[in-house]
């Protein structure tokens, strides 16, 4: 099988989804005749390319990080380049990744409804989607703190290698807790309002030149 990987990330290969992505492939790519070719959407001037060899694919898998509950906006201008194999016969067989910050796989589940009508609207063959919360930390953590996920990973990249299907179990396992129960986030609570959990990103913001604007918005109407 030849599959034709987009990632979808506005980090590119620095980022997360990368990472993801080099352990399922590995994974993919231990079954003998499987290859992969891999676009980063963050090159937006590489979409026509990457929308042209969608258009030539026999299968596709569109990786990418949850934006604000949502896709990054620059996968949503690639899939606006994909309208024009709307209801072509024999369009590529369609699977996505979608990994998040906040650990419940609940978060991503709009965003992997949306995914699965797509594929349905662009007459792909949907074959299923990855979910995984609590990856933000992937790119900072030493490799083997994550070493569970990235075999997990690479199981499920050998599997689908060699069935062209995405395990149902796999899947599960992957996802992780759906929602965490009651008495958790009574206890996070507390800890979210005191701001525990701000640090990480408040250094980001520090770093890059935006913590005085951490409250800006910049859509909002003056009244
Ligand atoms: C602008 C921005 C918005 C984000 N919005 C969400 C979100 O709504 N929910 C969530 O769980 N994680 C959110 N995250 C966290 C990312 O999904 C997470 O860090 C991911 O691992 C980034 O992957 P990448 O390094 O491949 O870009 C957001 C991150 C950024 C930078």
């Amino acid at each position: 099988m030849k599959l034709t990987v987009c990632n979808g990330s506005p980090r590119g290969r620095t980022g997360n989804t990368e990472i993801m992505l080099n352990h399922l492939l590995a994974g993919f790519e231990s079954i003998p005749q499987n290859v992969s070719e891999r676009f980063h959407l963050n090159r937006v001037k590489d979409h026509p390319q990457a929308a042209e060899a969608f258009g030539r694919a026999e299968a596709v898998l569109i990786a990418m990080p949850l934006y604000t509950d949502a896709m990054p906006g620059l996968v949503m201008a690639f899939f606006e380049l994909l309208q024009q194999y709307q209801g072509r016969a024999n369009n590529p067989r369609l699977g996505f990744l979608v990994q998040s910050g906040f650990p419940e796989a609940a978060h991503s589940r709009p965003l992997e409804r949306y995914l699965e009508g797509l594929a349905e609207r662009l007459g792909c063959p949907y074959i299923g989607t990855l979910v995984r919360g609590n990856c933000e930390g992937l790119r900072v953590a030493p490799a083997k703190r994550n070493r569970r996920l990235f075999a997990l990973l690479d199981e499920i990249g050998r599997d689908f290698g060699r069935s062209g299907r995405f395990d149902p179990a796999l899947l599960s396992r992957l996802a992780g807790p759906e929602r965490f129960p009651a008495v958790v986030t009574t206890v996070m609570k507390p800890l979210l309002r005191i701001g525990v959990f701000n640090s990480y990103w408040d250094r980001m913001l520090k770093k890059n030149n935006a913590f005085d604007q951490r409250f800006a918005r910049p859509y909002r109407e003056e009244s």
